[in-house]
């Protein structure tokens, strides 16, 4: 079953999940996800051990928190949902300061929740730079309630891990089985960091080494625009490309739909 998001980052895999995890073997020892971002993969996958991990800290302090104080989330939200209702629009600037300053999980949540379209999004800086969503009010404390209560018992006893993928993944052996989605290259806007394709590579040639097997979103095609990037043929048993929907954007300015494509690599 697909949850609703608990937060809506930025390249989520929400609409392909099923699609993704269908391609899964079926037995895995514990499952790897060190790019987690949204959880959306992990979440519909919800495996017996699974290890999340994610460079970006104050997003694993947030599974963190929904895993082992969800109650503790939802007075968090629920009070800044309120002064939010009672202050005004300051009142979102001020949580957006303070979550710039501290980095605190609760804050960043909240402004998800709170902010243009939900979207996360931050300067060169890595300051979160959305604005307030004035004519929505944001998801109620009723609401958002259900939604951290559900996630919190779909991951009651995952590890999460904030760091490098190469850290997270470090201790992975054979029977252990890895899905890899990392930011595009040079998407530095949308990510606060990109990754480096030399040091990736190798990555993946270490997890074919090991036996590994990984399964890889990456690219993909938009239209007759295509976005593949070279991963090295040896790498991998299998592409597919799958339909992650149309692009909104396209649709609005030439009024015309272009289906978008995400390419999946698997190494078995
Ligand atoms: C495409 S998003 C993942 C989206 C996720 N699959 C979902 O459905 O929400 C890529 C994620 O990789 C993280 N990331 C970037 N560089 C990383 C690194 N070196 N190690 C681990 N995570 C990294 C970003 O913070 C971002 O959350």
């Amino acid at each position: 079953m697909i949850l609703p998001p608990l937060i809506k980052w930025s390249g989520s895999k929400r609409s392909q999940a099923k699609q993704i995890v269908s391609y899964f073997p079926s037995h895995v020892n514990t499952y790897y996800e060190p790019f987690l971002g949204g959880g959306s993969v992990l979440g519909f996958l919800t495996p017996k051990k699974a290890i999340g991990g994610d460079l970006y800290k104050p997003l694993i302090d947030i599974w963190k928190a929904v895993q082992k104080t969800p109650g503790e989330v939802v007075s968090e939200y629920e009070k800044r949902w309120n002064f939010l209702q009672k202050k005004g629009y300051k009142y979102f600037y001020t949580v957006r300061d303070n979550f710039n300053k501290t980095k605190n999980p609760h804050d960043l949540l909240f402004l998800s929740r709170t902010c243009v379209n939900g979207l996360i999004r931050f300067n060169k800086n890595g300051e979160f730079n959305n604005s307030l969503h004035h004519s929505r009010k944001g998801i109620s404390p009723k609401s958002f309630k259900k939604v951290v209560w559900g996630w919190s018992k779909k991951i009651p006893n995952y590890h999460f891990v904030s760091g490098d993928y190469e850290v997270i993944t470090k201790n992975v052996k054979e029977g252990d089985f890895v899905y890899l989605d990392p930011p595009y290259f040079n998407t530095k806007s949308r990510y606060i960091e990109s990754i480096d394709y030399s040091r990736f590579i190798k990555f993946l040639e270490n997890l074919n080494k090991k036996q590994i097997k990984f399964a890889l979103s990456y690219d993909g095609k938009r239209g007759t625009k295509s976005f593949i990037v070279s991963i090295p043929r040896r790498l991998y048993k299998k592409h597919v490309l799958l339909k992650s929907g149309n692009a909104p954007f396209r649709k609005l300015q030439d009024k015309k739909i272009e289906p978008v494509l995400e390419s999946l690599y698997l190494n078995y």
